[in-house]
């Protein structure tokens, strides 16, 4: 599903986020950025030893990454440029600030990607596997920051890559429903 929101088009994809090409990718991390399961498995194995080589010199650097913060690396082997980096927060019933913290997820990656050039970007559902965010909450989240994002800011393109069809549907179905309440639209043409 795409959507050109002001002149930024918005597109929801059913997939795997290692065979996409963007300038950058977004990875679900962990504090550590020593990799895992979920898509920060699928990132850093595909991706390969360079991404792993470049988190090791951060994490060098700040000692772990706290939730709801991004860094940047290359993307190694990937078709993509850049990987952003987000570590998600992982559910505990709702009342940990997790809303907040997955909302900067999203804003300090697209900050993150603005400062890097980037013009085209991939979210997966950041949170929403092994961190177990109910995907119903946490896809508003997503399409509702992405969107205030694009209120002030030009990206070329900005998607969220859904691994699976139950989530691209959720997606697809919070997309609609948000965008009829929002009220940063000047111009949405379906694409
Ligand atoms: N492409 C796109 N999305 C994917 C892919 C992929 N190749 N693989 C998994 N996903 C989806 C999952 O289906 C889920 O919807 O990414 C979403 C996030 O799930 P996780 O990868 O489990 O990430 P998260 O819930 O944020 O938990 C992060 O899991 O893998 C570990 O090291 C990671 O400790 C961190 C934790």
């Amino acid at each position: 599903m795409d959507k050109l929101i002001n002149n930024t088009t918005i597109s929801l994809i059913h997939g795997d986020i290692t065979i996409v090409k963007f300038d950058a990718i977004v990875n679900a991390a962990n504090s550590t950025l020593m990799g895992g399961g979920g898509v920060d498995g699928a990132i850093h194995s595909a991706g390969g030893e360079d991404i792993l080589n470049e988190c090791k010199k951060i994490i060098k650097k700040i000692g772990s990454l706290p939730t709801g913060e991004a860094v940047i690396t290359t993307a190694g082997k990937l078709p993509s440029k850049f990987v952003i980096h987000t570590v998600g927060p992982i559910w505990r019933g709702g009342r940990n600030n997790e809303a907040q913290l997955l909302m900067n997820s999203y804003n300090n990656s697209l900050k993150l990607a603005i400062q890097n050039g980037v013009k085209t970007i991939a979210f997966p559902s950041i949170s929403t596997g092994v961190y177990r965010y109910p995907v119903q909450e946490a896809s508003e989240i997503a399409i509702s920051t992405i969107l205030n994002y694009c209120k002030e800011n030009n990206f070329e393109k900005i998607a969220m890559v859904l691994y699976s069809k139950d989530f691209y549907n959720i997606y697809a179905q919070t997309f609609e429903t948000i965008l009829q309440k929002w009220d940063g639209v000047k111009k949405v043409c379906k694409l």
